[in-house]
């Protein structure tokens, strides 16, 4: 059984859609130890209470600098023991030192096609405001293991979203959440569970394709 810890910032639609993947049977092999969040009024962290998982919040606001929250941050993650460390909706840089510890065990999901619309200042509705100002007929999401770059480390899965005329952002962002980021991470949280994906020369394989 792995143990996954979920970072999260904001309204946990996608930690909600891991927890209900848990509770059908679609993700197996895997426990949610905790829930962190660095916003403790995130509705995410009452979605965890609801389903009696351990939630923790721990902001850089509490501590006198980065480098202090990143030692307490990383003293934490160390404490919980992961086997996998999935990002949904984390507003907060990772520390080098848990990138570097947790290396390719550390997942996240971005509201786009990567290498699209992704990079510094490209997180929430701002990614799909981009989109629509370019005009892009597609986008999407993409589930990818976290490195030290931004949105840079091995892609594990995409999904295409058709984009609408008229679309606002929010109306986008709601597609692209229904129709990939809440299918996208459950499933590719089951895929490492149960030791369907590796990487190989920096790019995802799949075991038992
Ligand atoms: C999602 O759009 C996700 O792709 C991005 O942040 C948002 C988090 O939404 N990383 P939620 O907190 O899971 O509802």
């Amino acid at each position: 059984m792995l143990r996954a810890v979920v970072c999260v910032s904001g309204g946990g639609t996608n930690l909600q859609a891991i927890i209900d993947a848990l509770e059908a049977g679609q993700i197996t092999n895997v426990e949610l130890a905790a829930v962190i969040s660095n916003n403790k009024n995130a509705k995410a962290l009452e979605r965890a209470r609801n389903h009696g998982i351990m939630d923790i919040a721990l902001s850089p606001k509490d501590f006198e600098d980065r480098s202090a929250f990143n030692e307490a941050f990383v003293a934490k993650m160390d404490e919980l023991a992961p086997d996998l460390i999935v990002l949904a909706g984390f507003l907060v840089t990772i520390p080098p030192a848990m990138t570097e510890k947790y290396g390719n065990r550390i997942i996240n999901i971005h509201p786009s096609l990567i290498p699209s619309f992704c990079g510094v200042g490209y997180y929430g509705l701002k990614v799909h405001e981009k989109a629509l100002e370019r005009g892009v007929k597609v986008t999407g999401a993409t589930v990818h293991f976290v490195n030290d770059g931004m949105d840079e480390g091995p892609i594990i899965a995409q999904k295409a979203v058709m984009v609408e005329d008229g679309d606002t952002a929010e109306v986008l962002q709601r597609r692209v959440m229904e129709q990939a980021e809440w299918i996208l991470l459950p499933k590719a949280i089951d895929d490492f569970a149960n030791g369907r994906i590796k990487v190989v020369d920096g790019k995802v394989i799949y075991t038992d394709k």
